[in-house]
């Protein structure tokens, strides 16, 4: 096997090479800058690529740049040495190289600092993975940081640039942005505590021609589930350079003599097949390196929220637990309300003991009887949250993020607590590892509802490091819940899809994609999910009828055949479904466990945009392949067209049911959709490869 990473002590040049791509840099007098990012080469055609160190009268280039000199833009390093000074002047200071691991080291020419930049490359796989570590070496006053971002990214010199990105708000996540590079300089950011529902930490870059299947594309996303800031600078002369790391603007906290600061992943990622292409590196990384239990096929779950809301009782459960073991469900949800006084939003949050009036023996019944029904139970928890009509804020007020002479802003009634403190950290850790031991539990859905607001800690003497250390207690407390119960798989939510990134999707095994559960508008954010995050990932249901949230009515066989192209679930008060939805509800779920590995261990081909008339997408996994077409709505004068299929052997003849399709005719000329007339009309083919 070639060298994952080369060097070229003559030029200073590495070569970090994936399969099909070389990224490279170069080491100058100032550190290492980036000298190449694309279509695989050789360690001599690296080097043979020429410096490009400047754009207009600033330093370009930068692996990770800091202030001082000319250097102009928005800085990716930002701290203030104890004598005020805030500019940075580096030099190398050796690196290593371990497989594909490459560090690169620098020290400030005067100043006690250290700063690695590490770079990790596989070969089965064509992203970079970058991360930085900041060490103070002295051995008096601290080092103030305000910045310490994951990479900088600069992009090739290309005539124009266009940026994909996602925006959106609760019940209305991922919804894709394509818009051109603006000049100047563009922020992305997250304010809230976490990734949250407004963006979303990843940022792609192509020329500005590139389709779903043709074209180049760069994109880094950031495997961070706290504060975030991702910001595009494009110069008059055409550079762009993305840089991007946890954290908001405006925090500043000390690094103390010895400390080392260390930032969260940015992965970058580069193709020349499109933005399809791309998404199918990123969910094949996402199952090669992040995800902790990819080859599963996730269970089919049923979650109490839209049947029973904040009304959880024993008796209800059992009643709606025996229908959902009927149709077919595997996984046995008791959402919100099982808990202290919770019998809406405003109290009970921070009191996790079941609720005796509603579970008067405890958990222990139901969770049996869920599992004679022959389900796993699965069990709502919040534990960065509480009400303050609870006891757990009686006796412990000081324990919530607030600011001295300031309000307390409530957010659902709720506030946030200091995860940064490390008796809130025990205390968290503690009655969740007890409520894992005590019941037979084979599944959590951590939930976080607000944005932090008034984020202070009075007796700290560092206070901006909860931002971070929330974060970091958050995965600490999954890693350690992981550890010691090993079968139990984890779903992250927040308000819907408010916390989903590649950091939380390597503690967890999955993501409640929005709260919105209307099959329409789950197309556009199904399809914004999918550009980065693998459909094993995407929680799904279908639910009620008409939806909670936009009241529409949708026939069941759509909503289920929406949420069948992620990870399935169902939600909804099914006592009150009529034997005939019951029925068919039973037949999609037999449906969906016969194509459930190709969905969510599949390749992903989006074959229209969402916004078309009818949009379809294409899962193949191996032999078999997976095609949903949804038409929310029929206009007349609008005909079905073909739909061409990618990913087949055009040598090889596909069967579903008694007919048999050529791979070649599939790809050239398409499949004919067999969608029934009118509205809210959808079609799942299933077709298996049955030979040349
Ligand atoms: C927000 C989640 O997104 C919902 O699914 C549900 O769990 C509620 N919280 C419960 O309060």
């Amino acid at each position: 096997m070639d060298d994952l990473v080369e060097y070229d002590g003559t030029t200073g040049t590495f070569a970090l090479h994936t399969p099909t791509t070389t990224y490279a840099v170069r080491l100058t007098d100032a550190g290492p800058r980036q000298v190449y990012w694309g279509p695989r080469l050789t360690l001599a055609q690296v080097v043979s690529v020429p410096d490009r160190p400047r754009t207009g009268d600033e330093v370009l280039g930068e692996e990770l740049p800091g202030e001082g000199g000319e250097r102009f833009g928005p800085p990716s390093v930002r701290l203030e040495f104890a004598d005020g000074t805030r500019a940075v002047e580096w030099r190398a200071d050796g690196h290593a190289i371990d497989g594909g691991r490459l560090t690169v080291t620098l020290v400030d020419l005067h100043y006690p600092v250290r700063l690695d930049l590490h770079y990790q490359v596989y070969d089965d796989g064509d992203v970079v993975e970058r991360w930085a570590a900041l060490t103070h070496l002295g051995e008096t006053a601290p080092i103030v940081l305000e910045r310490l971002d994951s990479a900088a990214w600069t992009l090739p010199p290309r005539a124009d640039y266009r940026l994909s990105y996602v925006v959106g708000e609760w019940a209305a996540e991922f919804q894709l942005k394509r818009t051109r590079a603006a000049y100047g300089e563009t922020t992305w950011t997250s304010r809230r505590g976490t990734s949250r529902h407004q963006g979303n930490p990843w940022l792609s870059v192509d020329p500005g021609d590139t389709t779903e299947e043709y074209g180049e594309v760069w994109s880094t996303a950031l495997a961070w589930s706290g504060t975030w800031k991702l910001t595009s600078r494009r110069t008059l002369a055409d550079d762009l350079v993305v840089t991007a790391g946890a954290g908001q603007d405006g925090l500043r906290w000390r690094l103390a003599p010895g400390e080392t600061w260390t930032t969260p992943v940015a992965a970058g990622l580069y193709t020349r097949d499109g933005f399809g292409g791309l998404s199918r590196r990123w969910h094949d990384y996402a199952r090669r390196h992040v995800l902790s239990h990819p080859d599963e096929v996730r269970p089919v779950l049923y979650n109490s929220w839209e049947g029973t809301w904040f009304d959880v009782t024993e008796a209800n459960q059992r009643e709606i637990a025996a229908v959902a073991a009927d149709l077919g469900v595997e996984l046995f949800v008791m959402d919100d309300g099982w808990f202290g006084r919770r019998l809406s939003d405003s109290a009970g949050l921070g009191d996790w003991w079941p609720n005796p009036d509603r579970f008067p023996a405890g958990l222990t019944p139901l969770v049996d009887e869920v599992h004679r029904l022959g389900m796993r139970f699965g069990i709502w928890v919040e534990p960065e949250m509480v009400n303050p009509d609870s006891d757990l804020y009686r006796s412990h007020p000081e324990w919530t993020l607030h600011l001295p002479n300031r309000f307390r802003t409530e957010v659902r009634t709720q506030l946030v607590l200091n995860f940064a403190r490390p008796d809130v950290a025990e205390w968290a850790h503690g009655w969740l590892d007890r409520l894992l031991t005590e019941h037979r539990i084979d599944f959590l859905k951590w939930d976080m509802n607000r944005a932090f607001t008034e984020a202070g800690w009075a007796d700290s003497a560092d206070p901006h490091r909860l931002w971070y250390d929330h974060t970091r207690t958050v995965y600490a407390i999954l890693d350690r819940l992981r550890a010691d119960h090993p079968h139990v798989r984890i779903e992250s939510c927040a308000s819907g899809g408010g916390r989903a990134d590649f950091g939380v999707l390597r503690r967890t095994d999955q993501v409640w994609t929005s709260d919105n559960t209307d099959p329409v508008d789950r197309i556009a954010i199904q399809d914004g999910y999918s550009q980065v995050y693998p459909a094993t990932t995407m929680g799904a249901w279908a639910s009620e009828n008409p939806n909670p949230l936009t009241r529409r009515e949708i026939p069941l066989r759509f909503r289920f055949h929406v949420a069948m192209a992620g990870a399935l679930g169902v939600s909804g008060n099914l006592r009150d479904w009529s034997k005939e939805d019951r029925v068919e509800a039973a037949a999609m779920i037999v449906l969906y466990k016969r194509i459930r590995h190709v969905v969510q261990h599949g390749v992903l081909h989006r074959l229209t945009p969402p916004t078309d008339q009818i949009v379809v997408v294409q899962y193949v996994n191996g032999d078999e392949t997976v095609i949903f077409a949804w038409r929310p709505q029929a206009r007349h004068g609008h005909p079905t067209r073909p739909v061409r299929l990618r990913g087949l052997d055009p040598e090889a003849s596909y069967r579903e049911g008694s007919t048999v399709y050529s791979g070649a005719v599939l790809a050239g000329y398409g499949l004919d959709l067999d969608l029934p007339p009118g509205d809210y009309a959808s079609v799942v083919c299933h077709l298996t490869r049955v030979g040349r």
